[in-house]
């Protein structure tokens, strides 16, 4: 068998496409532009490259970006009070605070100040608790799940009554998407670095999603026939024949997984391109919101 390849660049390019067409639409109908502001806070390169093409793909989206950059030395009081000053913004729809924060800062705390109109990444403590909570809905889905479900759902995989196996149980991706399979009517389960049986987990899923971090740790061996398989890992792998000595591969061993699955995201172009995405939608329905107020 030879799984369906799930091309998440094609997707979000989609995705991109049709709020860049919104936003013009919003702008030719009452004038207004989306605004996301971003909140880089320390030179973190890694989150100086997110937010950078976050920045970018606000304006191939026609949205209005407002980047702020604090020094890794900022206090949690400046921080938070950067934070309240883009909640009484009116041209700010949506507002980032790019994580991780440094050690010495309050993440909850900083989420918290967030207004939950404009919690675009959906970290703030009531939207978690919404989409954790039977029957209630939160305003916003964080990103990297929410563009998993996307795929999915494209894909043509029935969550209803699945199998669902997570590895991994962050904040950011782990735990919402496990809520979101939940909301979706899968039976769901987590496994993390404490499991003591990840391949008789693996082994029973009809959805699994790999987002623990580690260099192909899924193996094809583990993957039920016909399951989806869903890698949210971008783990730098040693390679001699590239040019700058690695290329990047996910938390599943794609050639072995690949064999046996019903359908695959590859690394890159699986699940990275949808988080970008799906921030965008998420900020074109944060200034519907905002409209609907005015
Ligand atoms: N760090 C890693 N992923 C994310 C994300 O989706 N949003 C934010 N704000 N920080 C992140």
């Amino acid at each position: 068998m030879s799984a369906q390849i799930i091309d998440g660049k094609a997707i979000a390019a989609k995705v991109r496409e049709e709020v860049r067409q919104a936003v013009a639409k919003m702008k030719a109908d009452t004038g207004y532009v989306p605004g996301l502001a971003t909140v880089l806070v320390g030179d973190d390169t890694a989150s100086s490259t997110y937010v950078r093409m976050k920045q970018k793909a606000c304006a191939e989206a026609g949205i209005h970006s407002f980047g702020h950059t604090l020094p890794g030395s900022a206090t949690q009081a400046e921080i938070e009070g950067l934070v309240a000053q883009l909640n009484d913004d009116p041209t700010v729809n949506g507002i980032l605070v790019q994580l991780p924060l440094p050690d010495h800062i309050d993440e909850e705390a900083v989420l918290n100040t967030i207004d939950l109109e404009k919690d675009v990444d959906g970290f703030h403590p009531v939207n978690i608790g919404r989409l954790a909570m039977k029957g209630r809905d939160p305003l916003f889905v964080p990103c990297t799940p929410a563009g998993c479900m996307r795929l999915l759902k494209e894909a043509g995989v029935e969550t209803s009554g699945a199998e669902a196996v997570i590895v991994g149980r962050s904040n950011i991706v782990g735990l919402p998407m496990a809520m979101l399979l939940q909301k979706a009517n899968a039976t769901v389960t987590i496994c993390h670095s404490r499991t003591k049986d990840l391949a008789g987990h693996v082994r029973r899923a009809d959805i699994v999603v790999a987002a623990i971090g580690r260099t192909e740790m899924i193996t094809g061996d583990m993957i039920k026939p016909g399951a989806a398989v869903i890698d949210v890992g971008i783990n730098r792998k040693e390679d001699a024949s590239k040019k700058r000595g690695y290329r990047l591969v996910g938390d599943v061993a794609y050639e072995s997984a690949a064999a046996v699955a019903g359908a695959i995201t590859p690394v890159p172009g699986g699940v990275g391109p949808m988080t970008i995405a799906l921030l965008m939608e998420n900020t074109y329905r944060a200034a519907e919101i905002a409209l609907s107020k005015k």
